[in-house]
């Protein structure tokens, strides 16, 4: 089995990024050339879901069971697009979703996707599971808007320590992601015995972190395994509740998002907990198999907690009608996941430019064949109910 060694074994990344190969066009193309460019193992870390896959075709299905109703001749002129998301403002209503170990893709990883991402505008969400360490994600992204995202694993010291940095760095918001007390069981992975972190992978906060350096008997340099194995052991966190909560609130005085709702309740939930936004999500599907599809949550999720609360949506979101169709269904916004990764992964840092700057083009167009003046003029009868 290939798994990453053999990074960009046939020098396309290379080819792609220096304009020799011309850039795939849909989002479907990418993943295709992702797959062409990426060892085999690293490709199904990325695109596989949990069990079955049936979560991960289901974010897709609820998009395409939806058709739009665009209005005509509203005279809306020229669209705009921006939105403001919890003080952070977005060129158009998408943030990047959390993604770790983005070294698996590109060697520049992380850095390379904040650097896009900076060049752009778009807030970009850092991983707890990254492949840099979160400080100097934030030194590429100048200044620009980045929220990062805790796991909160069963070292409550090391946990403590993250958000700390995360607030030291200038990240301006905290993504506490729920749906992951264990990982998620994933078929692909077992079949090509892939765990990225056992191979040192995605555990560059941890490796960076004094509290958790000081829980090993060596330096995560010199035994990226032990660090890795010690990474998996304090991940899982099954005791955690919703009562565990106003310790984290008391900690962070920015705005703090959950992610990983499926429910109303669980929003209610959380927002009793003191949470300031909510992120409907199944994690791309990787984490429990059957679970809802995030669009089809999102509708509950918003009817529970009323107009005014903020709600995002990520899952399955691939173009432009999408992100129209889930503000229609109730999002403020939406997270990009792995579109933005099979960027990274064809082609660096120039490749999320790409795709991000196509999708920003996308959404605009979408806009304006809707007959859409601004995101606030997008309200649900812009959706047909499903058949
Ligand atoms: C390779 C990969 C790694 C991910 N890592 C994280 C993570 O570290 N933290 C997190 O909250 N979500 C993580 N996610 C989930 C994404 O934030 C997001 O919910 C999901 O990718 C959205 O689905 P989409 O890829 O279909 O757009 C990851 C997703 C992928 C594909």
């Amino acid at each position: 089995l290939v798994k990453r060694r053999d990074l960009d074994r046939h020098g396309l990344q290379q080819r792609y990024a220096s304009g020799e190969l011309p850039w795939p066009v849909g989002s479907e193309d990418w993943e295709r050339a992702a797959a062409e460019v990426l060892p085999p193992g690293v490709f199904d870390w990325i695109a596989g879901g949990a069990g079955e896959e049936l979560t991960l075709r289901a974010n897709r299905e609820a998009f395409r069971r939806r058709r739009l109703r665009p209005r005509m001749l509203t005279g809306a002129g020229h669209p705009s697009t921006a939105v403001d998301i919890a003080g952070t403002r977005c060129p158009a209503p998408f943030l990047l979703a959390p993604i770790g170990g983005q070294g698996l893709a590109h060697p520049e990883g992380e850095l390379a996707t904040a650097r896009a991402a900076a060049a752009l505008e778009v807030p970009m969400i850092v991983s707890t599971a990254a492949s840099h360490a979160m400080e100097d994600i934030a030194a590429q992204m100048k200044g620009r808007p980045a929220w990062y995202q805790l796991y909160w694993i069963s070292d409550k010291e090391v946990t403590q320590s993250f958000i700390a940095r995360a607030l030291n760095s200038g990240y301006e918001a905290i993504v506490l992601t729920v749906d992951s007390p264990v990982v998620g069981w994933r078929d692909r992975d077992r079949r090509n015995d892939y765990i990225p972190f056992l191979e040192g992978d995605g555990i560059a906060q941890y490796a960076s972190d004094p509290v958790f350096r000081s829980r090993l008997p060596q330096s995560p340099d010199r035994d990226p395994a032990a660090a890795g194995a010690a990474v998996v052991r304090m991940f899982p966190n099954l005791a955690l509740s919703w009562d565990d909560l106003a310790w984290l609130r008391d900690r962070v005085p920015v705005p703090l998002f959950v992610k990983g709702i499926l429910r109303g309740d669980d929003a209610l939930r959380a927002r009793a907990a003191g949470f300031d936004g909510f992120i409907v999500s199944n994690h791309g599907g990787r984490q429990l198999d059957g679970a809802i599809a995030s669009l089809d949550a999102l509708v509950e999720v918003r009817a529970a907690v009323g107009d005014d609360a903020v709600v995002l949506v990520d899952g399955g979101i691939r173009r432009g009608p999408d992100v129209v169709k889930a503000l229609a269904l109730g999002a403020d916004a939406v997270l990009v996941g792995r579109p933005y990764l099979y960027g990274l992964a064809v082609g660096g840092g120039a490749g999320v430019e790409r795709v991000l700057g196509v999708l920003l083009e996308e959404i605009h167009h979408t806009f304006a064949l809707m007959g859409l003046g601004s995101p606030a003029d997008i309200e649900p009868s812009l959706v047909a109910p499903p058949p």
